[in-house]
């Protein structure tokens, strides 16, 4: 039979995932398909008995489903358990396993700009996305990560959970120069006229500044960087490297990313 595997979410239109990983498949000479499926939150438990009846080898999850679908799973990883969200479903047999490849899909992408780990890193957000780059940066040996928030009790909270030191958001601005890497792990700052999660005034010329958006690829908080002179890293390498630990876990081939971080770039661009 031939296999099949899915992205859901709400909404769902727009994913990039099944345009990557039906390239990956046909790369590597896999009879497979990759559907997107719309899922409201009300239908979630639904959808997934779906899934594993129909016989959906394994499948993506997307916003707002990520800590929702924990219940309806036969059990989650270590990375998913940190994270307490799911972005990826591989099938065992007959049990659904969740896990999580955000964060250790933004370090790899981190790692083809050839950070040192024990450049002083600031994390700019303590939600669930920068929960689960702040736990990747410490399994990868980051050593030196310092986290500030809007709620400043939320990046004390994941600065204990993560060893990492946590920071105002007024400090962070003052003492930006001191900081070679800024990653803005927020959803703010999307539309132009949005003021940014933290001002860049203070950054270091030369520091690297990382956006987890990739759509759009040019950021205002990317594009207010290269102003102050940073280099920049935008967020279609963590898309990429999520989906390819996922593509591996299902199929135990590694894709090609570089390929893909290009050919999303132009279509995004
Ligand atoms: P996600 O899973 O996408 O990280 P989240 O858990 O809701 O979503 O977290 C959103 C993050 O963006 C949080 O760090 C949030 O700051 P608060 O903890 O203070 O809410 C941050 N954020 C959202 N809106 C913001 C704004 N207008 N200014 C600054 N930070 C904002």
């Amino acid at each position: 039979m031939k296999k099949w595997y899915a992205v859901i979410g709400d909404p769902i239109a727009h994913s990039l995932s099944p345009f990557m990983h039906d390239t990956w498949f046909q790369e590597n000479g896999i009879d497979a398909s990759f559907l997107p499926i719309h899922v409201e939150p009300s239908k979630l438990k639904e959808a997934c008995e779906s899934l594993q009846l129909l016989g959906a080898g394994g499948f993506n999850v997307t916003l707002p489903h990520k800590q929702a679908i924990m219940p309806f799973l036969d059990g989650i990883d270590e990375a998913a358990s940190e994270m307490n969200a799911v972005n990826t479903v591989v099938r065992n047999g007959k049990n659904f396993k969740g896990s999580n490849t955000d964060g250790d899909g933004f370090v790899q992408s981190l790692l083809t700009a050839d950070p040192r780990t024990d450049d002083k890193i600031i994390l700019v957000g303590a939600g669930g996305a920068a929960r689960g780059i702040a736990f990747a940066l410490n399994r990868a040996g980051f050593s030196d990560v310092t986290i500030t928030n809007r709620t400043f009790r939320r990046a004390e909270e994941l600065a204990e959970e993560t060893a990492s030191e946590s920071m105002t958001k007024s400090d962070a601005e003052q003492n930006l120069g001191g900081f070679d890497i800024i990653i803005q792990t927020t959803s703010v700052g999307l539309a132009e006229d949005e003021a940014l999660p933290i001002s860049l005034e203070n950054a270091k010329t030369g520091a690297l500044a990382v956006d987890i958006v990739y759509n759009p690829i040019d950021t205002p908080f990317l594009k207010k960087a290269e102003e102050k002179g940073c280099r920049t890293l935008n967020g279609v390498g963590m898309f990429v490297y999520q989906g390819a630990i996922g593509f591996e876990k299902w199929t135990g081939i590694k894709p090609d990313t570089e390929k893909m971080i290009k050919v999303i770039t132009e279509k995004l661009g």
